[in-house]
């Protein structure tokens, strides 16, 4: 059947627009094809004038998964939405969500599959925007023996050292709280496209499993360097009700904090994933 979307990319590597189709309401088989489809073409979608009501959003991600309740919500909740993580960043932050390169919650034994934010508040003198790198593109750059070499290894990612400095700066730090720390691959194998790519973030990844400490601290400082090159990388420039749907199985994104003491809000959904291979 013929589709109306209309799907624009901003990258050759990396993101593409999509158009034509209303995200309030449920998707058709067809529309549901395309989404997914672009999603593993592109890394990252985005769709703009998206005004949706909380649960609209929610049942929009769970046309693709179960939904993930954050491990630190307690700090980014929104009262009786276990599933929504409140993007609220004005003039009392100390610190802002994803404000460094990450994937989301890869301290999880399963990490999330996907997010879908929407903002609804943009800070109105512009900044904010959310940026995104191919972590396909950046394991191609890698030399062969590189690749040989980091394919053999796993890493710790740890929830505690991040959650931990957020919730002491907005002084609600519980030393009874467990935050969870799992190991994955260094490299992982798209469960959809097949693809490799590098799956190590500075937000998370502390030590690489098997390398003694300074060994370990050079390949992850030349990792974090690699990773964050502007050539894997596209930018999203938010208007209030885009909405942006990133896979965080083979994306980065890093929220840009340049906008204090301005206020940005909106909502984020989370979509569950499995174990990286
Ligand atoms: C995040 O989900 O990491 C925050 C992204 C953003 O605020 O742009």
């Amino acid at each position: 059947m013929a589709t109306a979307l209309d799907i624009k990319p901003v990258t050759p590597l990396i993101g593409a627009e999509i158009s034509g189709v209303d995200l309030s309401k449920p998707l058709s088989d067809n529309e549901l094809g395309v989404v997914k489809q672009a999603l593993r073409d592109h890394l990252v979608i985005f769709f703009r004038d998206q005004d949706m009501t909380v649960d609209q959003q929610k049942d929009f991600g769970r046309q693709f998964g179960d939904l993930h309740i954050h491990p630190a919500r307690d700090r980014n909740g929104l009262e009786g939405h276990p599933e929504i993580l409140y993007i609220n960043n004005g003039p009392n932050s100390s610190r802002v969500n994803g404000d460094e390169w990450h994937t989301d919650v890869s301290c999880d034994p399963e990490p999330p599959m996907g997010s879908i934010l929407r903002l609804f508040e943009i800070p109105p003198s512009g900044g904010g925007d959310t940026l995104f790198a191919s972590m396909y593109a950046a394991y191609d750059a890698l030399s062969e023996p590189m690749k040989a070499f980091l394919g053999g290894l796993s890493a710790v990612h740890d929830g505690g050292p991040n959650y931990i400095d957020r919730a002491k700066r907005a002084g609600i730090y519980d030393p009874t709280k467990v935050f969870p720390a799992n190991e994955h691959p260094v490299i992982r194998t798209h469960p959809e496209t097949g693809k490799k790519s590098i799956y190590v973030n500075k937000i998370f990844t502390q030590h690489i499993v098997g390398l003694p400490k300074d060994e370990s601290r050079a390949i992850l400082d030349f990792l974090f360097q690699h990773i964050a090159k502007p050539n894997f990388q596209c930018r999203f420039k938010w208007e209030e009700h885009s909405v942006a749907f990133w896979d965080n199985r083979c994306a980065l994104h890093h929220a840009m904090w340049d906008y204090y003491p301005e206020v940005r809000r909106g909502y984020r959904v989370t979509i569950k994933g499995d174990k990286p291979v």
